[in-house]
C-alpha cells in the first residue's frame, strides 16, 4: 500500500538538489513546498510553490514556517539543504568570510529546526533530514569551511537527534558526493589569493573542476530522499556517493591520519 502524502518542506529548493528532490517528492503525491531567497525567479517549474526564506535570517525563517503551517496544517518532513560552497586557502579566507558559509550552512540549518520543531512535536512525530556532504567525513584541501561546516551540521543533527526521538521525531544526515548543479558558480571566495598559495590553490581546483565534470544526476539523490521519508526507521547517515569518493570514506575510518592525509594531499597535486 503506498505510504499517505506528506507535507514535506524543503529548503534551497530552486536549484539543483533541492528542486530534484521537489520534483520527485510531488511527482510521488507529497504535498511539498520549497524554499528560495528569491521565490518569484523559481515559480518557473510549476510542480511545487516556493516560499520565500532566507536561512540567515531569524525573521524570514520563522515567517516560512508560520506560512507553511497556515497554508497546510502540518509539517512532516523538513529537509535543510540551503548551501553554499566555499574554496580557498584556509589562509586567505578571513573570519567574515568563514562566518557567512557557517551562517548559511550550520546556524541556517538549526534555524529551520528551531522553527519546525514545536509543531512537530504537537503532532507527535516530523522527520528532519540534513543535507551534509562527503566532504564533511574530512578537511578537503582549499575547501577548508565547507568541509568544516558540513563536519559540524553531522554533530550537530546526531546530538539533535538524541533529543528529539523522544517526542517520535528523527533527524538525520544525507551526505552527498559530487552532483551535477549550479554550487560551483555560488561559491564563496576570499578577494585575493596569496602568491605562496597560489601555485597549489590553482592546481586542485583545476582537478575538482574536472572532476565535476563527471558528476551525477541530482534524481539519484532525489531517489533515495524518497525512500528515506518512507522508511519506517530511517537510518543515521545516507550517503549517496560512487567510486573514490564511497571508498575515501572507508580509507579515513581504517587509515592512520597522516597516511590518509598523505593520499588526499597526492590526489590533489
Ligand atoms: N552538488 C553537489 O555536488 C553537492 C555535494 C555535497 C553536498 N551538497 C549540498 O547540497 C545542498 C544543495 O546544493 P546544490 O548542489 O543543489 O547547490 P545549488 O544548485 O547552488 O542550490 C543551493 C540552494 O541553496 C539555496 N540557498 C543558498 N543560500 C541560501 C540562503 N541564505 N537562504 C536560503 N536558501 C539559500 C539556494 O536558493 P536561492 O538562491 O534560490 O535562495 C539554492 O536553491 C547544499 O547544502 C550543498 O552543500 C551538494
Amino acid at each position: 500500500m503506498p505510504a499517505p502524502p506528506k507535507v514535506i518542506l524543503i529548503t534551497g529548493a530552486s536549484s539543483g538538489l533541492g528542486k530534484a528532490i521537489g520534483l520527485r517528492l510531488a511527482k510521488a503525491g507529497h504535498n511539498v513546498l520549497g524554499t528560495s531567497r528569491q521565490p518569484q525567479l523559481g515559480e518557473g517549474h510549476g510542480a511545487f510553490p516556493l516560499v520565500a526564506m532566507d536561512v540567515t535570517s531569524d525573521d524570514s525563517v520563522n515567517a516560512a514556517i508560520a506560512e507553511v503551517i497556515q497554508r497546510t496544517g502540518r509539517l512532516d518532513v523538513v529537509i535543510n539543504n540551503a548551501g553554499l560552497g566555499i574554496q580557498g586557502p584556509a589562509e586567505d579566507i578571513t573570519p567574515e568570510l568563514a562566518a557567512r558559509l557557517l551562517d548559511t550552512n550550520l546556524l541556517g540549518a538549526h534555524r529551520v529546526c528551531r522553527a519546525a520543531l514545536p509543531q512537530m512535536r504537537a503532532q507527535g512525530g516530523g522527520l528532519i533530514i540534513n543535507v551534509t556532504s562527503v566532504a564533511g567525513n574530512f578537511g578537503l584541501p582549499y575547501r577548508s569551511f565547507y568541509s568544516a561546516s558540513k563536519a559540524a551540521l553531522e554533530r550537530y543533527t546526531e546530538a539533535l537527534s538524541t533529543e528529539v526521538a523522544r517526542f517520535g521525531i528523527h533527524a538525520l544526515t544525507v551526505q552527498p558526493g559530487e552532483f551535477n548543479t549550479n554550487i560551483a558558480a555560488a561559491r564563496l571566495k576570499p578577494d585575493v589569493i596569496s602568491e605562496a598559495n597560489k601555485p597549489g590553490y590553482e592546481k586542485a581546483m583545476a582537478i575538482l573542476g574536472g572532476s565535476m565534470h563527471y558528476s551525477r544526476d541530482p534524481d539519484e539523490l532525489a531517489q533515495v530522499v524518497e525512500k528515506v521519508i518512507n522508511a519506517r526507521r530511517p537510518k543515521a547517515t545516507y550517503i549517496v556517493a560512487q567510486g573514490v569518493q564511497r571508498l575515501s570514506i572507508v580509507l579515513k575510518k581504517v587509515l592512520p591520519g597522516r597516511m590518509f592525509e598523505r593520499m588526499v594531499r597526492k590526489h590533489y597535486e
